[in-house]
């Protein structure tokens, strides 16, 4: 059974070879440990009996939460992808982000189709954000509302009685 785990800093070098096999572009354990020391910055892993599959990581700033990175690496298109995206905004809508927003290379077909069916859409566009050996792609940027969690709903609404009376 694929389990989502919080993942920390010594899990850096996990995050590291994971998103090594997911992009040309890799980042290294030492990039993850930084980013992972930053403010607002959380990363949850992918696990199936215990063998790390997928990871995502996430920033959360005021009220906005951004994907960082995002990777499967087996066991694609089983739902791991669409439920490490969920548990982020999850965590993130906790934490105060309103909104969630990413950028993700325009001919990166399969990750535009889960983005849009988790309710992402564009919201802009970067020409030439990309580059790979001989050409250059634009980065679209997705956005999605977050929902406001049930207690802080149930918070305001009560305080809103009490102004009344
Ligand atoms: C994008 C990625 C994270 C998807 O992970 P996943 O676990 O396979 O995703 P899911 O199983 O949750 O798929 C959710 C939806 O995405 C779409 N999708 C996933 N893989 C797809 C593919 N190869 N082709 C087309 N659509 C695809 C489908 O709409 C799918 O829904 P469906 O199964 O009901 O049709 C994975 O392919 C990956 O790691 N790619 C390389 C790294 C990457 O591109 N990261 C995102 C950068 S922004």
């Amino acid at each position: 059974m694929i389990e989502l785990v919080p993942a920390g800093l010594p899990d850096a070098p996990v995050l590291a070879a994971l998103h090594a096999r997911c992009f040309e572009d890799s980042w290294s354990e030492k990039g993850f440990r930084q980013l992972m020391e930053a403010t607002g910055v959380e990363a949850t892993l992918a696990h199936d009996s215990g063998e790390p599959l997928g990871f995502i990581l996430i920033r959360v700033a005021a009220d906005e939460c951004e994907i960082l990175s995002l990777g499967v690496v087996t066991s694609r298109g089983q739902g791991t992808g669409s439920r490490l995206v969920e548990r982020a905004a999850h965590r993130a809508s906790e934490r105060g982000a309103r909104t969630m927003f990413l950028e993700v290379n325009v001919n990166n077909t399969a990750a535009k189709r889960l983005y849009e069916k988790l309710g992402f859409r564009e919201a802009g566009r970067r020409g030439g954000y990309y580059r790979s050996c001989d050409s250059l792609a634009d980065a679209l940027i997705l956005r999605r509302d977050l929902p406001i969690p049930a207690w802080e709903s149930l918070d305001n609404s009560s305080s809103v009685k009490t102004e009344r009376t």
